[in-house]
């Protein structure tokens, strides 16, 4: 392997020094650094001393029309040139948020009418919850405060957001949380499902649910149910059959909010602008939506809400506000920066290339299931998962220090190809664009690296043995 060049070798260092990163591992940062990534193009970035990947974790779920777009980088700069920033706040707005605002009315289901933009998933989550309190509260229902989340449901970092977070992991004793957010089991039927049908593994949940209202004190005292459609950092989890639309069902029939968080799944990762309505049946009170808004561009998120909720906040002739805003709300530029992603997506029929390529992902990755370390492969079109055991017949997984996802990308990493380790998983969601060539790619690397993993994690095991063992 070429020596490292000293350019690259000062990134790192001035990276390590100085730049704490998201979930970033302390040990590993110290010996290894990051990996600089100097440039992209489409589904393609390449590193600065030159070595291109396939990213097939698509940035983080979010470079869905593919990076490097000439008109992406044209709409930016002309809007830059014309207006690079408008006061969001009371009474003045500009032309892009309006027809964004506008545009995203059209797009999100049912009566989804209004729009409050902020800058990242974690924020429209929070808005989110913040227009909840609002909402139950102007109606006097003060004691309706309780949120229903899941474990492993991953809805972003601001206190709000990571309190309705529910992966282990992130729930560490040393910080805190709020404490009207209860947590009720993930739908994971692989991890949880403890050999019951599809059908009997949703009735437990939506049983589950409806015992932990009643527990809570009965609707009266719950507010809302935030739910990811399709799970996304918590492993990837398709949701049973029906259980999301009986759970909504539910909630519509006892006047409990549905948030349905479409951070991953909007703008085309599933073939769908939104999913909510289209796949699950479900018609929500809020959709909060980022990542794909923009393609990753620029920083934008929208939380999209009713006119049932409108109505009740605003409330005519009572002199009512909304005490939250951002500075950064209704960007001008990340607002036509996502409108023009918007155009992208529909000129180019982008959700019927994922209504294509998005099967045909998922169908080549099931072939994988054939290697021994191969417990789980999972997932919709865009967005999937392969998950590692050590024995596929017990499901015995390879214990924390081994970081079998771990291995697995690093080795994908050399052989140009970018998957993300989540525990004992390899988390995808490519660029929308990738052709079928770009999916044999992956999965033929997949191929190679899994058994080099598989290999070198039996030998640390080993090793680990041994010395236990002296
Ligand atoms: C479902 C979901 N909600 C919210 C978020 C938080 O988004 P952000 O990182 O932009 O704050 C994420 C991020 O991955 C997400 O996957």
């Amino acid at each position: 392997m070429a020596e490292m060049s000293t350019e690259t070798k000062a990134i790192i260092e001035r990276d390590k020094r100085h730049h704490l990163h998201p979930y970033q591992v302390f040990d590993a940062m110290e010996a290894n650094g990051a990996l600089p990534i100097a440039s992209g193009i489409g589904a393609r970035i390449t590193d600065t001393e030159g070595m291109e990947y396939l990213d097939a974790v698509g940035g983080m779920w979010c470079t869905n029309i593919g990076l490097g777009r000439e008109e992406m980088v044209e709409a930016i700069a002309d809007q830059v040139r014309k207006l690079a920033y408008s006061n969001p706040f009371t009474d003045m707005t500009n032309e892009p948020s309006a027809n964004l605002a506008a545009k995203l009315a059209e797009l999100a289901p049912g009566d989804l009418n209004h729009v409050f933009f902020s800058t990242g998933g974690s924020t429209a989550i929070d808005f989110a919850y913040r227009l909840i309190q609002l909402y139950q509260g102007t109606r006097g229902l003060t004691e309706k405060v309780n949120v229903i989340s899941r474990v492993d449901a991953y809805h972003g970092q601001t206190f709000a957001a990571s309190s309705i977070g529910g992966k282990p992991g992130d729930r560490i004793p040393e910080l805190q949380f709020l404490d009207n957010i209860h947590h009720l089991s993930s739908p994971n039927i692989y991890l949880y499902g403890g050999g019951l049908s599809e059908e009997d593994f949703a009735d437990k949940l939506v049983a589950e649910f409806e015992d932990k209202v009643a527990e809570l004190g009965g609707p009266e005292k719950v507010a809302a149910f935030f739910a990811e459609p399709i799970m996304g950092a918590g492993g990837v989890v398709p949701p049973p059959a029906n259980y999301l639309k009986r759970i909504w069902e539910y909630c519509r029939a006892n006047d409990i909010l549905y948030v349905s968080d479409e951070v991953v799944t909007a703008f085309g990762r599933v073939g769908e602008w939104f999913v909510s309505e289209t796949v699950f049946g479900i018609q929500p009170d809020i959709i909060t939506s980022a990542k794909g808004l923009t393609s990753g561009y620029v920083p934008l998120a929208a939380t999209i809400f009713s006119d049932r909720i409108f109505d009740v906040i605003s409330d005519p002739g009572a002199g009512r506000y909304i005490p939250i805003g951002f500075t950064y709300s209704g960007h001008p530029v990340s607002c036509v920066a996502a409108l023009k992603n918007i155009e992208i997506i529909e000129r180019e029929g982008i959700l019927e290339h994922v209504r294509e390529v998005g099967p045909y992902f998922m169908e080549q990755l099931g072939t994988l299931r054939d290697l021994p370390m191969v417990g789980d492969v999972r997932g919709s079109h865009m967005m999937a998962c392969i998950e590692f055991v050590r024995h596929v017949e017990t499901g015995e997984p390879y214990p924390d220090e081994i970081d079998i996802g771990h291995r697995v990308s690093d080795i994908c990493d050399g052989l140009g190809l970018i998957v993300r380790p989540v525990e004992n998983l390899n988390i995808m969601s490519p660029p929308l664009v990738i052709t079928r060539e770009d999916v044999d790619f992956i999965v033929a690397t997949l191929r190679k690296a899994i058994p080099l993993a598989s290999d070198a994690a039996e030998r640390a095991m080993a090793e680990m043995q041994d010395e236990f063992d002296d």
